[in-house]
């Protein structure tokens, strides 16, 4: 049965549209704890457009479950991850323009730098999780910097516009798992997940962590952060 990570971003992001104190992501995280959630996503990027330095600290703090912190290697969010330690780092490609994370990051093309903050971190005792796209190439290159896990980009299973799109995309999910789990690596899961698609990728056997956040966040606004959670972890449980 997957764990379940909460991407809680998109509260900072309404909280900052007025650039107030309120809706705090800090509620959002006990609120999601109540609903089921396994873990606590946020994403520090460097442009701090929706989690502050601030949350990060007070979210270290208060977080009962896993907090997992999404990051670029930029060293100046390196140097904060490092004295936060949050139990789980997942380095993600960040660019200034874009509206969320687009494509996993390029271990190959960056091995020299990822490798050097896979060790900055690692010797601090976070365990690393590298977010990049399903290809056997860029598994292999995770297993050979020694992260524990990968998050696999499900963004072209949840862009697909047919069932047979979807099948395809679904099936090369399903192949890096097995690819993830020979190489030794925990297999997560994130980006694009609903309550309609998200089924299809819990039952890959080596799933053991989805991250989600806008479409859960989508819901909560309607029906309550604590039920959206619940409601998400029940689909995620059959
Ligand atoms: N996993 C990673 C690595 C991400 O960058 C994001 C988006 O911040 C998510 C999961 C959650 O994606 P979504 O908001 O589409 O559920």
């Amino acid at each position: 049965m997957p764990r379940l990570g909460v991407n809680i971003d998109h509260v900072a992001t309404i909280r900052q549209a007025r650039q107030t104190v309120e809706p705090d992501p800090v509620w959002a995280a006990s609120l999601a704890e109540l609903g089921g959630a396994d873990g606590i996503t946020i994403h520090l990027r460097e442009d701090r457009r929706h989690i502050q330095d601030r949350d990060v600290r007070v979210l270290r703090d208060t977080v009962q479950v896993k907090l997992n912190l999404e990051m670029a290697t930029a060293a100046e969010i390196v140097q904060i991850a490092l004295k936060t330690k949050p139990e789980q780092v997942t380095l993600v490609p960040e660019k200034r323009q874009e509206i969320t994370t687009e494509g996993g990051l390029d271990v190959i093309r960056n091995r020299e730098r990822v490798g050097d903050v896979v060790k900055q971190l690692q010797d601090a005792g976070i365990e690393i999780s590298l977010f990049i796209d399903p290809e056997a190439d860029q598994i292999e290159a995770s297993r050979e910097l020694g992260v524990s896990a990968i998050e696999l980009h499900t963004g072209c299973y949840a862009d697909a516009t047919s069932d047979m799109a979807q099948l395809n995309e679904l099936r090369k999910l399903d192949a890096a798992g097995k690819a993830a789990r020979e190489a030794g690596l925990l297999l997560h899961m994130g980006h694009g997940l609903t309550y309609r698609n998200v089924i299809p990728v819990a039952r890959i056997a080596e799933t053991c962590e989805l991250n989600i956040g806008h479409s859960i966040i989508a819901r909560a606004v309607l029906v309550g952060l604590e039920p959206a959670v619940r409601e998400m972890k029940q689909l995620i449980t059959v």
